[in-house]
């Protein structure tokens, strides 16, 4: 980050001295204000609940532009990632920065699909759970026991073992959802095939059975590719966050990553692709498209508790440019397996139009998410509603393995521990 030549000055209206406060600027972007020295200056912290205002790092992996709608991984956009690149290709760029050549983009390929397999004792542990579970309650675990798994790899402090653990997380998650699948649905784990593409073996562990051969659609392929590569970052969001903090303890990169696991599962983030498909699925129960004004009323009605979900996001304030994609990946996904007259969405886009016109969400600049449209191609693939946010886990690993080696090769990087505005009790005595 480079110092601007601009400075912050903060006055206190009760004669306190001025402080100056440095700025920096970023490569694009809003500048930041350092307060790093605030309260050993002023003996006052900052207040910032939901990190409304606060840049909690420097990151030179994602970038958002919530006005314009525009996604770039490493500066490319995300629209050109979709057209151009697989989601290795993604992988290979968040991790280290630039587009694999033909030699690296190979070597890369290889190295992650020969790493596919899980360690044989991981499905005993996996037993253990109820097979009613939800998927993310057992990926969560299965993430975490990854470092009781892969001992080599666990020193957070050393980069080969980050590079190590990197790869082990990207090339096994695939495996480790297909495998919570094939558990709670109570068929046989289907061992990966190194020979397939990172889709299309995933597809093939999901839906193959050692009955019958399982021939990849090369359209579900691309278009589960896809999802992969629209979910692989998303900057500081809070899954990603909780990460940086989870590390920041210099815990092991498999247990901050299964935090970022339990962080997703939440319905305001990862959770909102399953809360979206019931909402639809509820609107259609309730009578289908008749019924959508009245569900929107119930929506502007802030005493139902009843949100949109798939719509809105803390950053973007027009369209998010992954909805966008989404839309057309579903298109593709329903024609191709002649569902184009699916209800559900027809459903989401007569939901998203009268959404687009209605002052509430207008005025409020709320506009569909990745999520709004994700569901409805994940059902039309096979995906159980259950595991939608499984498959966001695996497409976000590379993202939240990227942004916690970026964070432990930090120099600046520290411990993360935030401040509070106690409001308790003052100090009494027990009577
Ligand atoms: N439906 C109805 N009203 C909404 C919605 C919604 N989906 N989202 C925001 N609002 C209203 C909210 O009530 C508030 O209104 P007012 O100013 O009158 O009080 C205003 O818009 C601002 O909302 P907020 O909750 O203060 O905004 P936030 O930035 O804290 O929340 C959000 C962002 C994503 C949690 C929220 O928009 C939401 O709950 N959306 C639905 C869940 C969802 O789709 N999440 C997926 C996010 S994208 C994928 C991911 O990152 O994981």
């Amino acid at each position: 980050m480079k110092l601007s030549d601009n400075k912050a000055k903060l006055s206190f209206s009760n004669g306190s001295p001025e402080v100056d406060l440095p700025v920096y600027q970023g490569t694009i972007g809003p500048d930041v204000i350092d307060i790093r020295k605030l309260y050993a200056q002023t003996g006052q912290f900052t207040y910032d609940p939901g990190f409304m205002s606060t840049a909690s790092c420097q990151s030179a992996i994602t970038y958002i532009d919530g006005d314009k709608g525009e996604l770039l991984y490493r500066g490319y956009p995300i629209e050109q990632l979709a057209e151009k690149c697989d989601y290795l290709d993604t992988c290979y760029l968040l991790l280290k920065g630039e587009l694999p050549d033909a030699t690296q983009r190979k070597d890369f390929h290889k190295l992650v699909l020969d790493h596919t397999m899980v360690n044989e004792q991981m499905q005993f542990f996996l037993r253990g759970f109820r097979r009613d579970a939800h998927p993310m309650a057992v990926l969560t675990g299965l993430v975490g026991a990854m470092s009781a798994f892969y001992h080599d790899s666990i020193d957070v402090h050393n980069a080969e073992h980050r590079d190590i653990a990197a790869i082990r997380l990207i090339s096994k998650m695939p495996t480790l959802v297909a495998m919570a699948h094939k558990y709670g649905v109570g068929q046989p784990y289907m061992y990966p095939r190194n020979e397939l593409s990172y889709a299309g073996n995933f597809l093939r562990m999901m839906f193959g059975t050692p009955c019958e051969d399982y021939k990849v659609n090369p359209v579900l392929e691309r278009a589960m590719d896809r999802i992969f590569i629209l979910h692989a970052d998303h900057e500081q969001n809070a899954s990603t966050s909780t990460v940086r903090l989870c590390g920041s303890s210099g815990t092991n990169p498999f247990a901050a990553i299964a935090a970022g696991v339990a962080c997703l599962w939440g319905p305001a983030h990862g959770g909102a692709n399953e809360a979206a498909l019931n909402m639809l699925e509820d609107i259609q129960k309730m009578g289908g498209i008749a019924k959508l004004g009245e569900f929107v009323e119930r929506v502007k009605d802030k005493n139902s508790g009843v949100r949109l979900m798939g719509f809105g996001h803390r950053v973007y304030k027009n369209y998010d440019p992954r909805a966008k994609l989404m839309q057309e990946t579903c298109n593709e996904v329903l024609t191709e397996l002649g569902l184009e007259n699916d209800p559900l969405f027809a459903l989401a886009k007569a939901l998203e139009k009268i959404a687009l016109e209605d002052d509430y969400f207008v005025s409020r600049k709320l506009y569909p998410n990745v999520d709004f449209y994700s569901g409805i191609v994940q059902r039309a693939i096979g995906v159980p509603v259950k595991l939608f946010t499984g498959i966001f886990a695996l497409a976000r690993t590379v993202g939240w393995i990227a942004q916690l080696n970026e964070m432990m090769g930090d120099p600046e990087y520290k411990i993360g521990r935030p401040r509070q505005l106690y409001v308790g009790a003052a100090r009494r005595d027990v009577p």
